[in-house]
């Protein structure tokens, strides 16, 4: 199986992951989950997070293919359309964005849309001697895609390290039991297959960390680990759920990520509705 060159950006604010994903110096690229500075009490948005990226796009003159993203976002705005902008590329995600838009459309008061291409599950899409498979991992919310890349798996909010166990399933649409049986989906593959994570929040303030493997997360992943059943993983998740704060971002992301990082000239704030 191929092995291409992955390369991790973290932002501190939000502990993403967002990754450049090549086959070498003069190739085609693609760029998973950038991230877009926003301040919110300032409303003022910036491009720490995604410069790093597009200068290790220039540095090894790389052509980018695909922006991907694993889904809508809660916790920070994508960065897809500076990116877009400055480098190119093909601005994608998974065909569930609709039932996402379903919900927080009429919340907002937007028109959800906007993206170059949704993706369906096993999808595949060519970028120079690289291809990008589509795997629909639906769970933490209904869009939720995971992206296979020769040996590496980029897994969205499904599994994180697995000292940090899996993502959160009480979004709108989001299930406990259904993210269970993507994780298991994405457990299938070799054990060797290399997974890089979306987030990591290193817990007992731990060194950053974003890949591990299958046969690991299936050795040792707090929630999902081989000896944890669908239902012990199940009654863990929601109850996890029951005690977890909003993102501090969820408001200003959920309505520019919807509108595919496009940030709207004002945010609004339902009241009493989240
Ligand atoms: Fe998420």
């Amino acid at each position: 199986m191929t092995r291409p060159i992955v390369e991790g950006f973290f932002d501190r604010t939000t502990s993403t992951l967002t990754y450049l994903v090549h086959a070498g110096a003069g190739t085609e690229c693609v760029v998973i989950d950038p991230v877009l500075d926003f301040d919110l009490r300032s409303g003022r948005t910036g491009d720490s997070a995604l410069r790093p990226v597009i200068e290790a796009i220039a540095r090894q003159n790389l052509r980018l293919s695909f922006i991907l993203e694993t889904h809508v976002h809660a916790d920070h705005v994508t960065g897809a359309q500076p990116l877009k902008t400055r480098v190119g590329g093909v601005h994608a995600i998974g065909r569930g964005v609709a039932a996402v838009g379903h919900h927080f459309g009429p919340l907002f008061d937007i028109e959800p849309g906007g993206f170059d291409r949704l993706l369906e599950d096993g999808e595949c899409l060519s970028f120079g001697e690289l291809s990008v498979e589509v795997i629909a991992t639906p769970g933490h919310t209904p869009d939720s895609v995971s992206y296979r890349i020769g040996d590496a798996l980029f897994v969205g909010d499904t599994i994180f390290m697995p000292d940090s166990g899996t993502a959160r399933c009480d979004f709108p649409g989001g299930d406990a039991r259904l993210l269970w049986r993507s994780i298991r989906r994405l457990l299938a593959h070799p054990p060797e297959t290399r997974i890089f994570v979306c987030h990591d929040y290193q817990p007992g303030g731990r060194p950053l960390a974003f890949e591990t493997s299958v046969g690991e997360e299936r050795r040792a992943n707090i929630h999902v680990r081989d000896e944890i059943g669908e239902d012990e993983f199940v009654s863990l998740r929601e109850s996890r759920d029951k005690a977890l704060p909003l993102p501090s971002l969820i408001i200003p992301s959920v309505q520019a990520n919807l509108l595919a990082g496009r940030v709207p000239a004002f945010i609004k704030v339902p009241v009493d509705r989240l």
